[in-house]
């Protein structure tokens, strides 16, 4: 979603600007733009699409003699929501003193323009970021007719401005007249970090927005403002001064670099072997022992656990519950964070519910978080981003460690939560003596082998990237399994939709004849789950069954399953490598991410930047 960054100390800003909106293009967004005062004048440049119009736009104003120099700067990465994409929409917006970029959402918008529209004001956008600059500026026009404005009078006059607005957001604003001062002001859950380095400082929607650009970074917390200047950062918290709590940037170059990768989803698609070994030195000590955060509860007192997030964490957490279920005998329900909230669910007293989210930001799964809390539910959640709006409100937190995650679509991410799931699912079999040593000891042997399980998969990699090209003309796709299958199903066929805009659905197998199986003619791709196992002479029967209705079925299935599928069934099928069974959902991650990944690239997209997605969702 949009991106917004600010920096003051640079020779020329519009570079540095410009790297760092490059650092947030993973975010997701559909225009851009950057801004400041040049000699008390505004100059700005907006662009629809990609960072490169940008830089073509700017590079065209050098060669018409429109240079400019200046130490400090703003810019933004903007991700449409109120409004349509249009230059007029992109930020920065201004007024005659004001300059700002905003990421978030004021919720009575549409109240305050009509405020300000019938004190006089005419807007040039349909955004809300503008309704922040005509109020500063307004604001600075009243303070300056009883003495002059100094710097030290604008972080209480613009958190005063701000008490009229209502949501979350982040903004960083430029004032004319103080042109290297940037201002920066959170309220409410959207992030934005501050930080400096060799006299320079910046502000920014994350750490890898600044970049190398800092050395020491800290996060504003809700309704703290940052003034940063050549006299470094000072902030405030309702009127009082503190100070930042500051810690070291993480060195970003690995971070933001594809290597030999062509895309990051495929650098992502590869690190998972080196993800699941951090995870397992995090969790495991000595042989057969967990060691896990602690819960605030006990998982014997618990009759019920819920789990809820977004997407592809809503898929990991709909494979925990089986987990759950399985392992611990703990009842447990799966629900999308955006209908937490609304399910008005019976919460039991000292109940429990567990968030699992990449970013720690997704807004649906926060505001899930807060309305479990409301109902004194105990929460844990799962985060790769641990310094996460989530991260500071849940009880307990599991770290997913699997580092950065750039493109879009989620891959070791998954990978992560999965196995963190199955970690927690089997604390909670000990505890509820569910399980023997020995069973939670042959399951923790087995995970131990999880990293060259996926070697072994991704060294059929050739394999999938022949199967995708046979998929490339195709227009629709079922997925089918059963059991945790299902729930793989489903994350398979959102992976194949998001990159790849092929319509694809996932289904238990059981349920394909009661509906799903009106949509079975001749080529229609219907990707099966079938490794062997418990699930797999049921899941042969969905094989057989639409493939005589003509389906070109792909059989994702192991070595032990290829030898039980007839000569016909064979030409179909994928065959992955034997593993212990609670490996095989990691294996067949794998493959359907691989299958997903091959079908997009093959088709030329910008495969880690779908079209109208964004990688943190931060708008309910
Ligand atoms: O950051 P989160 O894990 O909370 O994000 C949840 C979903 O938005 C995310 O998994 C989304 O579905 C991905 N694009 C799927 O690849």
């Amino acid at each position: 979603m949009c991106g917004i960054i600010g920096i003051t100390g640079q020779t020329d800003v519009r570079e540095a600007l410009l790297e760092g909106l490059e650092r947030l293009e993973y975010r997701g967004y559909d225009s851009a733009g950057i801004g400041l005062w040049h000699k008390e004048a505004l100059w700005r440049t907006r662009s629809i699409g990609r960072i490169q119009a940008l830089r073509d736009c700017i590079a065209q104003k050098a060669q018409a003699n429109d240079s400019v120099a200046s130490n400090a700067g703003i810019g933004q990465t903007r991700w449409a929501t109120h409004g349509n994409v249009t230059l007029e929409n992109a930020h920065p917006h201004g007024t005659q003193n004001v300059l700002v970029v905003q990421n978030g959402i004021v919720e009575n918008m549409e109240a305050l323009r009509k405020r300000f529209e019938s004190e006089g004001a005419a807007f040039e956008s349909e955004t809300d970021a503008e309704l922040f600059s005509y109020a500063l500026e307004r604001a600075l026009a009243q303070a300056a007719q009883t003495k002059p404005v100094l710097q030290e009078h604008l972080p209480a006059l613009v958190a005063n401005t701000l008490k009229d607005f209502e949501g979350s957001f982040a903004v960083l604003f430029l004032v004319r007249g103080f042109e290297d001062t940037l201002i920066a002001f959170r309220q409410g859950h959207n992030p934005l970090a501050v930080g400096y380095k060799d006299g320079v400082c910046a502000a920014g929607s994350d750490a890898i927005s600044l970049g190398n650009l800092v050395e020491q970074i800290a996060y504003l917390d809700d309704q703290e403002l940052a003034l940063l200047s050549a006299d470094g950062i000072t902030l405030w918290h309702k009127g009082q001064q503190k100070q930042p709590a500051y810690s070291k940037q993480h060195p970003m170059d690995n971070v933001l670099c594809r290597g030999d990768h062509p895309h990051f989803m495929h650098k992502e698609i590869w690190e998972q072997p080196k993800v699941v070994h951090a995870l397992l030195d995090h969790y495991t000590h000595h042989i057969h022992r967990l060691d896990l955060p602690k819960v605030p509860f006990k998982w014997s007192d618990l009759s019920l656990l819920r789990l809820t997030a977004c997407g592809t964490a809503s898929y990991a957490a709909m494979l925990g519950a089986t987990f759950f279920e399985m392992w611990a005998h703990l009842p447990t329900l799966m629900d999308v964070a955006s209908e937490f909230p609304l399910k008005v669910p019976s919460f039991p007293k000292g109940g429990a519910v567990g968030f699992i989210s990449q970013s720690g930001e997704t807004a649906d799964t926060l505001a899930a978080l807060g309305h479990a809390k409301k109902h004194h539910q105990h929460t844990f959640s799962l985060l790769n981003t641990t310094d996460s709006a989530m991260g500071r409100l849940s009880d307990t937190i599991f770290p997913l460690c699997a580092g950065h995650e750039m493109s879009v679509a989620s891959t070791k991410a998954f990978v992560a939560q999965l196995l963190v799931l199955m970690f927690i699912a089997l604390e909670a079999a000990k505890e509820r003596k569910t399980l023997s040593d020995k069973q939670r000891g042959d399951i923790i042997d087995a995970l131990e082998q999880l990293p060259d399980a996926l070697a072994q998969t991704l060294a059929l990699s050739h394999m999938f990237q022949q199967k995708a090209q046979t998929l490339v003309g195709a227009k629709s796709m079922l997925y089918l399994g059963r059991g945790p299958f299902f729930a793989m199903a489903l994350e398979g066929a959102l992976k194949m939709k998001e990159i790849t805009y092929i319509h694809a659905e996932g289904y238990a197998a059981g349920e394909i004849k009661h509906g799903p199986m009106a949509l079975v003619e001749e080529g229609l791709p219907v990707l099966i789950l079938a490794p062997s196992g418990p699930f797999f002479l049921k899941t042969l029967a969905n094989i057989q069954e639409v493939m005589a209705r003509g389906a070109n079925a792909l059989i994702l299935t192991d070595e032990t399953g290829f030898t039980a599928l007839n000569a016909l069934q064979k030409k179909h099928a994928l065959v992955l490598p034997d593993v212990p069974e609670v490996l095989s959902v990691f294996t067949q991650t794998v493959a359907l991410q691989l299958l997903a990944y091959d079908v997009a690239a093959a088709l030329g997209h910008d495969v880690d930047r779908p079209r109208n997605l964004a990688k943190s969702v931060t708008v309910v």
